[in-house]
């Protein structure tokens, strides 16, 4: 019952709740000079599950859980930067030597040797975008959006994450405008040796759609595939580009909050990435 609640485990939800409490103490429980308790850690980040789960606007807590909507907004924020500090060093680091070898194992076995993952964005739509930057947030779809860029593999775990902002509406400028474009134009991706047909590489690659400009550190679709090795080729390919769909597609349904609309109306808020690219 509380894994479908909170789309995790209640060890996990545990976990996070000690290691966010030993970091930031204004989610420790306190008395008030009244020598009334205030809220639980336990309480406060139930209540931020809650709105990530279902996407529930904060003033909806307060029936819920009974906390002011200013208090949970302002848990939030901090919750998320706390997670950042206490979780960056494992799940949001650069792939190392291990992670590369096991990336090209798995891409070898499917067929695409060389392969570090697929590179893809996803779209949330920005409900309280202010008017100002509404053109500039706004792309094919026409409504304000904010782009999140992200690559992953066959496990849906995201290698790389950039959140588009002001200025950035669609594919190309989110990238131009991502950590991960200087590399990649130089043609500078993670280590990698593999062999394709006798020839050897030492350099990775990642799938992507075919709107991504050419270069060596991006393999694109090949639209409309003549012969039988093309065929083949566009398969597997298109098989193992999926993976990045399917890492948005598992996070929208587990966090409707990403799913929704984003209703947060500051630049610096939606785009705190202290300790973050
Ligand atoms: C890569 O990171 C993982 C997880 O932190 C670690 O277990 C592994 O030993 C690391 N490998 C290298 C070569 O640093
Ligand atoms: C870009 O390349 C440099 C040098 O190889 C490396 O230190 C850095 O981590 C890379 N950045 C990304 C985002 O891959």
């Amino acid at each position: 019952m509380f894994c479908r609640c909170f789309r995790m485990c209640i060890s996990l939800f545990l976990h996070i709740v000690n290691a966010v409490e030993i970091r930031d103490n204004f989610l420790v429980q306190r008395r008030d000079s009244m020598g009334r308790l205030s809220l639980s850690a336990i309480q406060k980040i139930t209540a931020i599950f809650w709105m990530l789960a279902y996407g529930l606007p904060a003033d909806a807590t307060d029936e819920y859980i009974k906390i002011r909507e200013s208090t949970i907004i302002e848990t939030l924020k901090r919750f998320f930067r706390v997670v950042v500090e206490e979780f960056a060093d494992e799940y949001l680091r650069s792939p190392n030597a291990t992670d590369v070898a096991r990336l090209l194992r798995i891409g070898k076995y499917r067929g695409i040797p060389g392969m570090l993952g697929s590179l893809d964005c996803m779209h949330w739509k920005w409900k309280n975008c202010p008017t100002a930057w509404a053109r500039q947030c706004t792309g094919r779809s026409g409504s304000p959006t904010i782009i999140l860029e992200a690559v992953a593999d066959y496990d849906m775990w995201i290698w790389h994450a950039y959140i588009g902002l002001l200025g950035t509406n669609n594919e190309i400028n989110v990238l131009e405008a991502s950590h991960l474009f200087a590399n990649l134009t130089q043609g500078i991706a993670p280590l990698a040796h593999y062999v394709i047909q006798g020839k050897e590489y030492n350099m990775g690659y990642y799938l992507a759609d075919g709107i991504y400009p050419k270069w060596s550190t991006l393999v694109q679709i090949i639209h409309d595939p003549r012969g039988q090795k093309n065929k083949l080729f566009a398969m597997k390919q298109e098989g193992c580009r999926k993976d990045v769909e399917h890492a948005f597609g598992v996070l929208q349904s587990r966090f409707a909050i990403v799913a929704g609309l984003m209703r947060f109306w500051q630049k610096h808020v939606l785009h705190d990435n202290r300790g973050w690219a």
